[in-house]
C-alpha cells in the first residue's frame, strides 16, 4: 500500500508456513532464539494462535512473533497474507516454505503395529490408501502451495538485503524415487526443465493416476503423490535458484523426524528436524543457492 507505515526493525522477519505444529513450529522457535522476528502462519486460525501462545510461553516476546492465517491452497489466504506483510514490513527476509500433507492413508492395524517409519511404508504397501483427491490434494498443498506462497512473497524478498527461500523437501524429493528414465531426465535438465513444464509433467502424473498408467509411465507407484510433489519441490527450488540470483534458495531434508506427517513414527526429535531449515535459512550472505540439503549437508539432487 503505497503511504503505508511500516513497522521498523533491525531484526531479519522470516515468514514459517504450515507453522501451528511440527517442524515449523520447531523452526519458529529456534529462529525467535537467534533473533529473528518470526510471522507465524497456520491454515486453521484457532491452532496457529494457540502455536504462538505456546511460543510466549517459553520466552518469545509478543513482539517478536505475530500470527497471520495462510492456507496455502488458497490464493486469497495467500493474497491476503502477502498484503499483511507488505503493509507491515514492506519486506521480507525469510521464507520457510514448510506446510505439506503426506497424500496417504494408513489402515489402523497397521498404525498400531509399527514403531519406526525406518520399517518403510513401502513394506506396508497393502495398507496404503491413495485415492484420487488424496494425490491431488498433495500435489496442490506441497506443489502448488509452496509456488503460490513464493510468487506471492518474491516481490517482498526482493526488498530484502539478504532474501533467502528455504522449501522443505525430502529424501523423497530425490530423483532416485522416481522410476522413469525420461521423466527424471526432463527433472533433472534444468536446460529445458521450466515452470511450465513441471505443470505439464505433474498433469500428465495426475491423469496416469486416474488411468492406472503410473508404473507403465514411470511414475512411482506408492507414496506417489509425496514423491512427485517433493521431487517436484526440489526441481522448483533449482529453476528459482537460476531465475533469481540475488536470492539464496535451497531445499532440505530436515531427517526422519517423529511428527503427525508420519504418524510420529520417525527417529529423531523435532528439535533436530529443525535445525537443517533454521541452517540453511541463516546461511551467511554469498552462500551457494539451488542446493539440496541433507540436514545440514550439501547433497545430492539425485
Ligand atoms: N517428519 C519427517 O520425517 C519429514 C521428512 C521429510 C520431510 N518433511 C517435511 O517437513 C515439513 C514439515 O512436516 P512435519 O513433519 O512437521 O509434519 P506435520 O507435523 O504434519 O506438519 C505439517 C504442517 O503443514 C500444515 N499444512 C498442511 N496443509 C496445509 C495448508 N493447505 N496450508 C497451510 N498449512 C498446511 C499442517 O497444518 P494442520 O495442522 O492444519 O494440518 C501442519 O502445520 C513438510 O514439508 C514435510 O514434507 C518431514
Amino acid at each position: 500500500m503505497e503511504g503505508a507505515i511500516h513497522t521498523t526493525t533491525s531484526k531479519m522477519i522470516a515468514l514459517v508456513t504450515g507453522a501451528n505444529k511440527g517442524i515449523g513450529l520447531e523452526i519458529c522457535r529456534q529462529l525467535l532464539s537467534k533473533g529473528v522476528m518470526v510471522i507465524l502462519t497456520a491454515r486453521d486460525e484457532q491452532r496457529g494462535l494457540a502455536a504462538v501462545a505456546n511460543l510466549q510461553a517459553s520466552g518469545a516476546s509478543d513482539s517478536d512473533v505475530l500470527f497471520h492465517q495462510l492456507d496455502v491452497a488458497d490464493s486469497a489466504s495467500v493474497a491476503s497474507l502477502a498484503g499483511f506483510v507488505r503493509d507491515q514490513f514492506g519486506k521480507l527476509d525469510v521464507l520457510v516454505n514448510n506446510a505439506a500433507v503426506s497424500g496417504l492413508a494408513l489402515s489402523p492395524e497397521i498404525l498400531s503395529s509399527f514403531k519406526q517409519l525406518r520399517d518403510r511404508l513401502t513394506d506396508y504397501a497393502n495398507s496404503i490408501t491413495e485415492t484420487y483427491d488424496m494425490v491431488e490434494e498433495c500435489l496442490h498443498i506441497n506443489y502448488y502451495g509452496t509456488k503460490t506462497v513464493t510468487e506471492a512473497l518474491i516481490p517482498l524478498l526482493q526488498s530484502s538485503q539478504s532474501p533467502r527461500i528455504v522449501n522443505l523437501s525430502s529424501f523423497y524429493g530425490r530423483l532416485r524415487y522416481i522410476p522413469g528414465d525420461r521423466i527424471k531426465e526432463e527433472m533433472r535438465n534444468l536446460d529445458f526443465l521450466s515452470e511450465d513444464r513441471l505443470n505439464e509433467l505433474l498433469q500428465c502424473f495426475l491423469n496416469d493416476f486416474k488411468e492406472r498408467k503410473l508404473e507403465e509411465n514411470g511414475w512411482p507407484t506408492r507414496i506417489c503423490a509425496y514423491k512427485v510433489s517433493k521431487v517436484a519441490v526440489s526441481a522448483y527450488t533449482r529453476i528459482l535458484a537460476k531465475k533469481y540470483p540475488n536470492i539464496c534458495i535451497n531445499c532440505v531434508h530436515p531427517g526422519v523426524v517423529k511428527t503427525d506427517i508420519n504418524w510420529n513414527t520417525g527417529e529423531l526429535p523435532v528439535e533436530e528436524g529443525a535445525q537443517g531449515p533454521v541452517f540453511v535459512a541463516l546461511l551467511p550472505d554469498g552462500s551457494p543457492s539451488g542446493q539440496f540439503y541433507d540436514m545440514k549437508e550439501v547433497s545430492s539432487f539425485e
